[in-house]
């Protein structure tokens, strides 16, 4: 059991098992994705150890950069909208993969995406650590999906609570 904040967390998936599913994700794009050199795009702040270690697993000619989502509130009234900043790269032609930690209820990437397809890129996949199908609203489905869990909040591998936890190796879940 570990404490994060007020709360407490009990171990959920082993640094192990995460490690032997990244390492196959990365196989799927390999195999996929060769010679097409593929942009990867992280999305900051949680994707990012993630995506270190998908990256890692590339044997093909890849690239990566990673980009950070803000949202304000909209003068419409569909309320919050979401800007990436950081996105330099021309997308134009390029075979675009999106690495996310989790999509819970697929908000974020559904108010992104569409910035994304704007700057006419070749393909776009999603790949994400973690997805909550139970929680989703939006019609937002991965293409290369880690591990499918349970509507609960976990910490670890990059995600937080509330800015801690991003450092534990494994992944934790938040416990009765
Ligand atoms: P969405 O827009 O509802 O899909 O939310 C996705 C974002 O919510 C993720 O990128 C995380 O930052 C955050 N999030 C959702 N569930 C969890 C969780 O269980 N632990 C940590 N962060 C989470
Ligand atoms: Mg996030």
């Amino acid at each position: 059991m570990i404490k994060v904040h007020d709360k407490t967390f009990v171990p959920f998936i082993t640094r192990e098992d995460i490690q032997k599913r990244v390492g196959e994700l990365a196989e799927m794009i390999n195999e996929e994705y060769a010679g097409k050199k593929p942009l990867l795009i992280g999305i900051l702040n949680g994707s990012f150890i993630f995506a270190a270690d998908l990256f890692r697993g590339l044997t093909i000619e890849a690239e990566i950069s990673f980009i950070k989502l803000v949202s304000y509130k909209g003068t419409t009234s569909t309320g919050n909208v979401v800007t990436a900043i950081g996105m330099e790269e021309d997308l134009h032609g390029r075979h675009i993969i999106i690495v996310e930690d989790i999509i819970d209820t697929g908000k974020t990437l559904s108010s992104f995406l569409p910035e994304i397809h704007h700057r006419n890129p070749a393909s776009v996949k999603i790949a994400t650590f973690l997805s909550k199908p139970e929680a989703l609203k939006y019609d937002i489905k991965a293409d290369f999906n880690a591990f499918n869990i349970e509507n609960k909040f976990v910490v670890g591998y990059g995600l937080d609570y509330d800015g801690l936890g991003r450092n534990l190796p494994d992944l934790f879940i938040l416990s009765e």
